[in-house]
């Protein structure tokens, strides 16, 4: 029994850039995606941009998994309410929200060297999207018994020492933390679970592609050098977080709601 099925699931930043490498193919969204529609579910998949959203699309297509795709701006609330309405067009209603799109990681900005501009744009993102969306997906979850909602926050939430140039955005996912239990806290009379996930360092595309952007191979080097102090050795994959996702979005996971759960290979312990 695949454990999503007959589930609807929206999916924000499942889009994909065009991989560098024939090793790094996926994000977090897209490989969330592809599992979710593994387990049954039909998927949503929401972005900036349509070769982004195509890519994730023909990745589902090639597999037989049912999909739409849908240019979205989460930090515009009617633009999320036309994604959730793109859902029930699309596949009649909506049980699970994915609040994985993100942004603000690769500025650098703190109190004494002020970048409004950056903090804007983690919070923008970070924190008012995920509200937006949630705000937006709650109203339909509930109208069918209620559903799952889960958050991609960052393990940077409880370790700001980690990269402390990082300020805003290791505050935005703090937001994210907190206001997952909010969320948890409203929603649950409506039979919504609310519950998030801190990843730690991930080998996604975007994150390859950024090393090498910043250094060459050096940024590559530094990389690996980094991820090799992970207790468990290596970078989290991304079906790795797809995984925990899936967990929390399930049935197993029924009776859990308001949780934060770092799935970052020991880094906070
Ligand atoms: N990669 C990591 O190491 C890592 C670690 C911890 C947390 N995270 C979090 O995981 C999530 C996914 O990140 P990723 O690593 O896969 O990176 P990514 O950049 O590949 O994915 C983020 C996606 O969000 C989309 N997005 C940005 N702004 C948007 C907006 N306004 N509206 C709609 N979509 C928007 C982007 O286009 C992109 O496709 C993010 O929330 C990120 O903060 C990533």
């Amino acid at each position: 029994m695949r454990q999503l099925e007959g589930k609807v699931a929206v999916i924000t930043g499942a889009g994909v850039i065009e991989p560098v490498s024939e090793q790094d193919t996926l994000n977090i969204g897209a490989a969330t995606a592809l599992l979710y529609g593994r387990q049954g579910a039909r998927v949503v998949i929401a972005d900036l941009q349509q070769d982004m959203v195509d890519r994730t699309l023909n990745l589902l297509r090639r597999e037989g998994h049912e999909c739409v795709g849908c240019l979205s701006d989460i930090t515009s609330f009617a633009r999320c309410q036309a994604l959730v309405e793109a859902s029930i067009q699309a596949f009649g209603r909506l049980d699970i929200l994915q609040n994985n799109a993100g942004a603000g990681w690769l500025g650098e900005g703190t109190i004494l060297a002020y970048n409004e501009a950056l903090f804007d744009l983690n919070f923008s993102v970070n924190v008012k999207g995920l509200f937006n969306m949630t705000a937006a997906a709650a109203p339909a979850m509930a109208q069918t018994g209620g559903g799952a909602i889960v958050n991609i926050s960052s393990v940077v939430a409880e370790r700001h020492q980690l990269f402390p140039q990082l300020m805003y955005y290791n505050v935005s996912k703090a937001a994210v933390n907190a206001a997952t239990k909010a969320f948890a806290h409203e929603l649950a009379p409506k039979g919504i679970r609310v519950n998030a996930i801190m990843p730690g360092s991930v080998r996604t595309v975007s994150n390859v592609q950024s090393a090498l952007i910043e250094a060459g191979e050096e940024g590559m080097a530094a990389r690996e050098r980094l991820w090799s102090t992970i207790p468990l050795g290596r970078p989290a994959d991304p079906m790795d977080v797809a995984q925990a996702s899936l967990f929390l979005a399930s049935a197993a996971a029924s009776y859990v709601t308001g949780q934060i759960l770092a799935v970052d290979g020991g880094v906070l312990c």
